[in-house]
């Protein structure tokens, strides 16, 4: 039995913890801003209570419905369940790499998900909780379905772009209603929508506000400022009925006669996807995990929700109202939200492709996976944004992992084998250096409990590597390998407070970088451990072997840091490449007009840098005359080795007036195009001409 006590509660016993993390949509792998924002924190929490003692349920799972997942699938004329497999498939298997230790990780598409999705939906409808109310939308009569926001497009309001979403203009991020766009089009069939008169199903917000208020300003002011604060702005705002249902065909369909063609809306049935997780994993793990309204329904268990920021209304307001709606359920005693990772400074973004996937990283940093879990957490955004570096996570490896903990475990190790044939030795007499070691690492260890109860990971896990910080100053200090030489007793006495701090270490760092504690436990012959042995100076018995040592972390070299950047600059490319929108067509010409421009081509004879003139080079063209034609271009700056143009044929047009640039007469203009650099290029013609030939 455990019990926390925050400063505005009155204490609070409980049993057992249900650890929920956001299910994440299976319309693409997850990266590593998922990671650092969900499912390493509530990971390490999963971990740390467990290895406390405790009863802990960790549900994960996909959220496998709405419109995304349909657009994905319509773009690549597969079907929704084909995307939903697919990535389901990788998220899972990346999780399990990682070491993200979930109970269960189901998919929202399962039997029992759209069951029991179905029947709470039918309840609430039964106990009159939900409103009815009729609306214009847009329907498209070619494809004869209602037009879901992100499948309408059509000109930005604001900025006039083409291909803006019913929901949102991406070129100038604008928020938009589908009814703001001018000429709607329908993305399915490209046919201009009309309005229709549709019916859905409202969860009265509204009612639930005075309660809600109550609940969380007044009784969870211990909640993370940013998660207080977003709460409060919404029911500052006021509550408005939210719709549960849409038209659509991919979900699970409204349970109720007269709703042909709807489904329940994505965030309706995805949290109640926790639920169905517990329910799986009970009915397939009876013996452990016992009975699933327990979990959920059991005063003496509570529940913590993990979740992204832009998940905070959902779970700190619409779901609490959904369980209190029905009536048996208990509601989330906290929900630690962390804000968002960037990556190189800029959003990372699953349309951009603008992320570290974690599919990817396993396969390109095999053994890596308590590196990646160390830097996650150390920049964790638990109060504000944080940002993600390649060199950062280098540096962080090198001079952390490496240098402190790493280095510290080595050298006890190796030092026990060196003096003591690998065997623990005895421990004599502690002066008050020693004691003082071990009070200064006592005190940490509280620390890092502590900082984990409060879900301030990255401080926890500061504090563990203080731990280690502490080994290694203690073994620099004493130098057993000079006292060797002349005091074999105090060298055992120091080796053996060493190994003690190894084996401590293994267990302080066990919720935060499993792998590796995994693997230093295993060189230190330690067996099961609990939390409670932590701070244990007696864990390593006397006399009791060790194995050989082994690195527990390796130094990480630059190639591979420049191979992600590569990657990275790859993917840049490809935005720029992909965002490029041409100028708009200009109004029409007539033949005779463009007849007036006189387009030739000529050979470069000797082109050389305009002096003082960072942009400007003077080319000497053979434009077939038999007299030279100077040009001045403004494109120094696309081409440092002028010389290397000569001989090549470029395009100019040979009638504009003549005009002095930096003194130099320039008789015409030599054409040229952008590249995806925003740098000019020369235009030539694809094979050798005569020079002088018209161009039309
Ligand atoms: O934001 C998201 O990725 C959602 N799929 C999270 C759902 S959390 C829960 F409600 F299932
Ligand atoms: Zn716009």
């Amino acid at each position: 039995m455990g019990d926390y006590t925050h400063k505005s509660q009155k204490m609070k016993s409980f049993k057992r913890t249900l650890i929920t993390s956001a299910l994440p949509y299976a319309n693409g792998p997850v990266h590593i801003g998922h990671l650092a924002g969900v499912y390493v924190p509530a990971d390490i929490y999963a971990r740390y209570l467990r290895l406390k003692g405790e009863e802990v349920m960790f549900v994960g799972g996909s959220d496998e419905h709405g419109v995304p997942i349909t657009i994905k699938a319509r773009k690549e004329g597969v079907t929704p369940q084909d995307i939903v497999d697919r990535y389901h498939g990788i998220i899972k298997k990346s999780f399990e790499g990682l070491g993200i230790s979930f109970d269960v990780y189901s998919r929202t598409t399962s039997k029992t998900h759209h069951q029991v999705a179905a029947d709470y939906f039918k309840k609430l409808y039964e106990k009159g909780e939900f409103i009815e109310k009729t609306s214009m939308q847009y329907y498209d009569e070619e494809a004869q379905q209602f037009l879901a926001d992100r499948y309408i497009t059509g000109e930005c309001p604001h900025c006039h772009a083409e291909g803006a979403y019913g929901d949102q203009c991406e070129k100038c991020g604008t928020s938009l209603q589908p009814t703001d766009l001018i000429n709607p089009k329908s993305a399915i069939s490209g046919s201009k929508p009309v309005m229709r008169e549709t019916k859905h199903w409202y969860l009265p917000l509204d009612k639930h506000e005075a309660w809600l208020r109550e609940w969380i300003l007044e009784n969870h002011k211990e909640w993370k400022t940013n998660v207080y604060g977003q709460c409060k702005s919404w029911l500052d705002l006021g509550l408005q009925p939210r719709a549960v249902s849409r038209d659509l065909n991919w979900g699970i369909p409204v349970p109720v006669e007269g709703a042909e063609g709807k489904v329940l809306y994505v965030w309706f049935d995805a949290p109640i996807g926790y639920i169905s997780n517990t329910i799986d994993l009970c009915n397939e793990q009876p013996e452990k995990f016992g009975n699933w309204e327990t979990w959920w329904k059991d005063e003496s268990t509570r529940m913590i929700h993990f979740i992204g920021k832009d998940n905070i209304v959902f779970h700190c307001i619409v779901f609490p109202s959904m369980l209190k709606a029905d009536g048996s359920y208990n509601l989330p005693d906290n929900v630690p939200a962390n804000e968002f990772l960037n990556l190189e400074g800029n959003k990372i973004s699953t349309s951009k492709n603008w992320a570290v996937w974690l599919h990817e990283f396993l396969e390109d940093m095999p053994g890596q996976q308590d590196v990646l879990r160390y830097v996650l957490t150390a920049n964790a955004p638990e109060t504000k944004d944080n940002d993600f570096t390649w060199k950062d996570y280098q540096t962080r490896n090198n001079s952390e992992l490496v240098a402190i903990y790493g280095n510290f475990v080595n050298r006890a190790l190796v030092l026990t084998h060196k003096y003591f044939e690998g065997k623990v030795p005895a421990r004599g007499e502690m002066t008050d250096y020693d004691k003082e070691t071990l009070a200064e690492f006592a005190k940490t260890i509280e620390s890092i409990a502590a900082n984990i109860d409060n879900f301030r990971f990255r401080e926890a896990q500061r504090e563990a590597m203080n731990l280690a910080r502490i080994g290694n100053k203690y073994l620099a200090d004493m130098e057993p390998w000079k006292l060797a030489k002349t005091d074999m007793e105090r060298t055992a006495t120091i080796m053996n407070i060493a190994l003690q701090i190894a084996a401590n270490l293994s267990i302080a760092f066990e919720p935060f970088l499993p792998f590796s504690s995994k693997k230093l436990r295993d060189m230190l012959h330690l067996g099961d451990i609990d939390w409670t042995m932590l701070g244990d100076f007696d864990l390593m018995a006397t006399g009791a072997e060790i194995a050989q040592p082994e690195l527990l972390f390796n130094k990480i070299e630059d190639d591979l840091i420049n191979f992600q950047l590569q990657k990275l600059e790859e993917k840049k490319k490809a935005n720029e490449l992909a965002a490029f929108q041409p100028d708009p067509i200009k109004a029409n010409t007539t033949f005779e007009e463009w007849e007036k421009n006189d387009i030739r081509v000529a050979t470069v004879k000797a082109c050389i840098k305009v002096p003082k003139a960072d942009k400007l080079l003077q080319f000497t063209l053979d434009d077939g005359t038999g007299t030279d034609r100077t040009i001045v271009s403004g494109i120094a700056q696309s081409y440092p080795n002028p010389e290397e143009l000569v001989g090549m044929q470029v395009l100019f047009i040979a009638n504009f007036p003549p005009r002095k640039l930096k003194g130099v007469e320039s008789q015409g203009m030599i054409l040229s195009a952008v590249d995806a650099d925003g740098k000019l290029v020369l235009v030539t013609p694809s094979k050798p001409v005569h020079a002088g030939v018209t161009v039309g």
